[in-house]
Formats: C-alpha cells, structure tokens, sequence
C-alpha cells in the first residue's frame, strides 16, 4: 500500500491494525530514543495535568553519586566532582524506588552529577528497582562497569549509554582526563555480547548506546568514532554539542563542521545501528538563538531529577539552585515532596523569574515546544477544527 500523492513506500507493516500502523510510522518517522514527541504517548499524565494542575513524573533521573572518576573538558558538573562531593545511601536509594512505583512512575535514568557507578549501591539497588516494575536507563562513562553490571543491564535494563567522546586513545585522554579508552571499549564490546546472549521476554532487549559529546576537540573524530562504535556492536551512536552555561561560552563556529561530519558519518548506518545526532541543538546554538517558543517549563511535572545531594529538582540543570529545589529526600519521603508546599513554592518562582536561570537547548526544550501548544490551547482556539 502506497499513501496518495507519495512515491514513499509504505511504513513497514502498517496494515489494518491501528496499532501495527503507528508503530510503523512511530519507526518510519525516525521517532526514536531523543524524539520530543514522546510526551504525546502520555495523554494520561497530560489529562491529568489540565484537570487538576499536576500529576506525577514519568521519569526520575537519578544522581547516586556526584563524585567522579574522570575529568571531563568542560563537565557541565565540574564543580560538583570536588565541591559537592555526595552518594544516595542505599536506604534512601531503596526508599525512592518504593515511592516511584506506588506513585506511578514509570522509568528511572541512573546519571549525574558524576559517575553513577562510583556509588557501589548502584547494582543492588538495579536489581531493587527492576523488581518494583520500574523500567531504567544509565548514562555513564563506562570506566567502572563490570561483568556483574553486564549481567544487570543485559537481563533488566533499556537502555545503557557508554560517554565515550573519542575514537583514539590519545583523544579520549584529552576529553576524559583519565587513561582507560581500551578497558572502556572492552566493557562496551561485553556488554554487546551479554545483550545478544540474554533472554528476555517477547524480543525485549536491551539497548546499548555511544555517547558522543562535539567538542573543538574532538569533532574531527566524529566519523572514526561513528565507525568504532558500529564495529564494537552498539545500538547507536549520539551526537550533541558541548553546551556552556553559567561558564565562559564557546566559539560554536566548528559546530558547522560538524554537521558535516554527520552526515558523512550516516552513509555507516545499517539495519543494526543508526547515527543519532541531535542536529537542532547544533542549529540552535548556531544561530545564537535560544528558539524558545514557550514561557514556561511546562515538562517539570512529567520528568524531574533526584541529585546526589538528595535534593530534588525541576530538571538536571537547577541542579544546584537552592530556590528552585521541591524538597530532600534525605529528609522526607518523595511522595511528600512531591505533594508538598516547597514544590508549590518553587513552581510560583519559576513561573515569576521565567526562563532566566535555564540553559539553551535544555532537557525538555523540545518537549516544553510540544507541551505549550498542547497545555495553553484556548477554548477559543477552535481545536475541534484539526
Ligand atoms: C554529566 S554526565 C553523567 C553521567 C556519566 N558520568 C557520563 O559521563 O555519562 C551525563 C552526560 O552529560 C554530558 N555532558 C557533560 N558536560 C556537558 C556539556 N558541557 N554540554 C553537554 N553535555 C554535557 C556528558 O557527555 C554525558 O553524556
Ligand atoms: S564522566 Fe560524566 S560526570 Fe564525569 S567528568 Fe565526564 S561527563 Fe562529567
Ligand atoms: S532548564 Fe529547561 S527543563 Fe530545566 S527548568 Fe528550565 S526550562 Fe525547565
């Protein structure tokens, strides 16, 4: 079946079924891990959210330690790695996951701060937060994997993104400050195979990702890095730009090179592995424009972030911001938090600051474009037209 006025074919399976169909659109339309429109898969949460001004986060991004092993050119949590040196302790780790899964939360992404996998609870508390039902994603630098966290991810996990950055040795020393490429690539190689060798229910498996921070740098190995990432067996590889905020800017002319370097670095893909680039942040940056369409953080209630230090935030980047924190889980449950009147608070100062403490092309840029048509539509706005 071929749609009217198109020489496209049709998406893979898209039949009768309406869901067979948009699954194949959802895939044929490239809406993958990064897509913004995600949020529109949760019509539930979105509802709710406009008949009674709140509902309860999707996801959880985790910090279980803000300390870290490697020292990244230009770390967004730099500070963190010395000045704010934290770790979730294990009952409050636990407690957490008791509290996601009663309230309906639905993933939990381990990242930082600094290396999640510093804090030596992490593979206890996997394996915890698995049983609760609650599905989970890492981001990390793949120093400090091991056989056992193979296991984990492979059996349990959605996904597990390596923050590799380079191609070369020599390079990976330059961008990560440490010494450990070859052991980084040996564990991402493992971890492929566990994935392929596990045995999980219905196809389920686990996604394995390469993480690829452009720096001036390092850009000049995007293609190399496109072609070691395929050749060691992930998923995909992620390309996005180095984003300075509250820090001496950068000279975001090479990002143009870049782009370049992606799509040479595409004509790599095949059926097993895909280039993932996050070409509008790239374009953004580039015009110098922050292209915000919308005048207010409308994705906080759907997502939020737990930092190392307990505090709970708006998102990874008010990480920090005393005034913008709903409350600490060292001290009071989630759900409390959640519920509670410093929240509240925070939500009345965002909305008078505006957007002024929040960085370009942050988490939920795209998703906050989404979510502003969606939550300010008017009665007047005709939206039974479409
Ligand atoms: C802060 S790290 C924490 C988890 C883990 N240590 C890792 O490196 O994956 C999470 C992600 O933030 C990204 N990141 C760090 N500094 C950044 C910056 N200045 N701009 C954009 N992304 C940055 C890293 O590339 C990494 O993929
Ligand atoms: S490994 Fe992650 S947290 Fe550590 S310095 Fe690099 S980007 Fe920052
Ligand atoms: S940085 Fe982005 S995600 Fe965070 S509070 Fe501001 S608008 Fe929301």
């Amino acid at each position: 079946m071929t749609s009217v006025g198109s020489s496209q074919p049709a998406p893979k399976g898209a039949g009768n079924d309406p869901r067979e169909t948009s699954n194949a659109i959802w895939e044929t339309a490239h809406l993958q891990q990064f897509a913004p429109q995600k949020i529109l898969q949760h019509l539930d949460r979105i509802k709710e959210y406009l008949d009674t001004g709140d509902t309860v986060p999707i996801t959880v991004e985790v910090d279980p330690s803000n300390a870290c092993n490697h020292h990244c050119l230009r770390c967004t949590f730099e500070d963190y790695h010395e000045l704010n040196v934290k770790r979730l302790s294990k009952e409050v780790l636990f407690a957490l996951a008791d509290d996601f899964a009663d309230m309906g939360v639905k993933a939990v992404v381990w990242t930082g701060g600094g290396e999640p996998l510093v804090n030596r609870g992490c593979l206890e508390a996997f394996i915890y937060y698995h049983g609760k039902g609650l599905a989970q994603g890492i981001a990390t630098n793949g120093s400090l994997v091991t056989p056992a966290h193979n296991e984990v991810f492979a059996d349990r996990f959605v996904y597990a993104r390596f923050s590799v950055d380079a191609a070369s040795k020599a390079m990976h020393r330059t961008i990560h400050g440490s010494n450990d490429f070859e052991r980084i690539t040996k564990n991402i190689e493992s971890l492929c195979r566990a994935r392929d060798a596990a045995k999980r229910p219905n196809g389920d498996r686990l996604t394995v990702g390469f993480s690829f921070l452009a720096h001036p740098e390092n850009y000049k190995e995007i293609y190399d890095a496109t072609r070691l990432a395929r050749d060691l067996g992930v998923d995909y590889i992620q390309i996005k730009p180095v984003v300075m905020h509250r820090k001496d800017q950068i000279d975001h002319s090479y990002f143009t090179s870049c782009l370049h370097y992606i799509h040479t670095a595409r004509d790599l893909e095949t059926d097993s592995f895909r280039v993932l680039a996050l070409e509008y942040k790239f374009n953004d940056l580039l015009m110098g424009s922050y292209n915000r369409t919308y005048s207010f953080c409308w994705g906080h209630p759907f997502m939020t972030t737990v930092s190392a230090d307990g505090y709970v935030n708006f998102c990874c980047h008010t990480r920090g911001l005393k005034e913008y924190t709903f409350g600490n889980v060292n001290k009071d449950r989630f759900t409390d938090i959640w519920a509670g009147e410093e929240r509240r608070e925070a939500i009345d100062r965002m909305r008078r600051d505006g957007l002024t403490n929040c960085p370009p092309n942050c988490k939920y840029h795209m998703i906050n474009q989404t979510l502003e048509q969606v939550l300010t539509s008017q009665v007047g706005a005709h939206t039974d037209f479409l």
